[in-house]
């Protein structure tokens, strides 16, 4: 296993879950970060201030790591504008770095999002990284592409599964759509596993979807079947229209843009979340580096620490 790791994003949900996950492991981790860490509390931590704006920083960030996971990214923006310069210009920047700097390994968190580049500014920027990626000289280079990724410290499917908990689904597309997840705790498990792999064993190039292992996604229906097996009482599914969806999407986009704040849901993201077929297939990343996932939806659910309801 890699000893030395440099991580961008480690201050985020997934970013926050990988580096506890990594320093357990004993693994030496130099992270970004754009705000000054409270303290430098764990000798295996070191934080680097910076943004990936800032080549220097990204230059100090890189040097003599054996590995580097590139997890930070804009998930939200008022713009597209937002999501190039994060998501296309600042992953360009890194993989500049990990270049000068001469490292071999990186891992680029990306989405299966960029699975349709068509869907949203958000998908069209991680598609543009992974592209970015593809034609630069970097020697040993994997994609993760992951679902809708949640667990403790996620604020954006946190919602869904609480309603869910009280006896209601909310659904914001058709019935017939079929939706993937991944537990956090798997896609870092992935990751950890990932660095196992020596650059002298075997390389782990291309790009790879993952999930949970739920074969051919979950329907709306099966998502309300599930809370109510664990809950031990019905859930009601609440369709919400199409077009109240568009309004409430156009509306917090422009009062995200009057307030300069960085909205989740907007008319793009509108489309990502309807889109019929979130489907996924762990198949090229286990017989890649053995990985398997461990937690299903339910056992999630199931669990009241993640999804305590008061
Ligand atoms: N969550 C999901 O369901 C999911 C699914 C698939 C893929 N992903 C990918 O996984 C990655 C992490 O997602 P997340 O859910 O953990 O998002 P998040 O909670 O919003 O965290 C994003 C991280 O990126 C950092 N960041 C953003 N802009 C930056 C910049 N210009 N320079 C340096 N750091 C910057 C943030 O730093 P600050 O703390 O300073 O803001 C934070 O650490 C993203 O690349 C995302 O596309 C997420």
């Amino acid at each position: 296993m890699a000893t030395s790791v440099a991580l961008t994003g480690a201050t985020g949900f997934i970013g926050r879950r990988l580096i506890a996950g990594l320093v357990r492991d004993g693994v030496q981790v130099r992270a970004l970060t754009r705000s000054a860490p409270a303290t430098q509390r764990d000798s295996q931590v070191e934080w680097i201030r910076g943004s990936l704006d800032d080549a220097t920083a990204l230059d100090q960030l890189v040097d003599g790591v054996e590995a580097v996971i590139h997890c930070a990214g804009a998930v939200r923006g008022a713009n597209e504008a937002t999501f190039r310069r994060i998501n296309v210009d600042g992953s360009r920047r890194l993989f500049e770095a990990t270049q000068r700097q001469g490292c071999a390994r990186l891992l680029l968190m990306s989405s299966l999002a960029a699975r349709h580049p068509e869907l949203s500014w958000y998908a069209t920027s991680k598609y543009e990284a992974e592209q970015r990626l593809a034609s630069s000289a970097q020697p040993v280079v994997t994609v993760f592409r992951p679902t809708a990724v949640y667990g403790p410290g996620d604020r954006e499917l946190r919602p869904l599964f609480e309603t869910l908990m009280r006896g209601w689904l909310l659904m914001t597309g058709p019935s017939e759509t079929r939706l993937s997840f991944l537990h956090v705790d798997d896609l870092v498990a992935a990751a950890k596993t990932w660095l196992h792999h020596s650059p002298s064993g075997a390389r782990v190039d291309g790009s790879f979807e993952l999930h949970d292992g739920y074969p051919g996604g979950y329907t709306w229906t099966r998502i309300a079947e599930i809370g109510a097996g664990v809950r031990g009482a019905p859930v009601r599914r609440l369709p919400i229209p199409a077009g109240m969806l568009r309004a409430l999407a156009q509306a917090n986009l422009m009062l995200a843009r009057g307030l300069n704040r960085s909205p989740m849901l907007t008319p793009e993201k509108l489309r990502e979340l309807r889109h019929h077929d979130w489907t996924c297939d762990n198949s090229a990343l286990t017989r890649a580096i053995g990985w398997t996932p461990q937690i299903t939806l339910e056992q999630a659910l199931g669990d009241r620490r993640q999804w305590a309801v008061d």
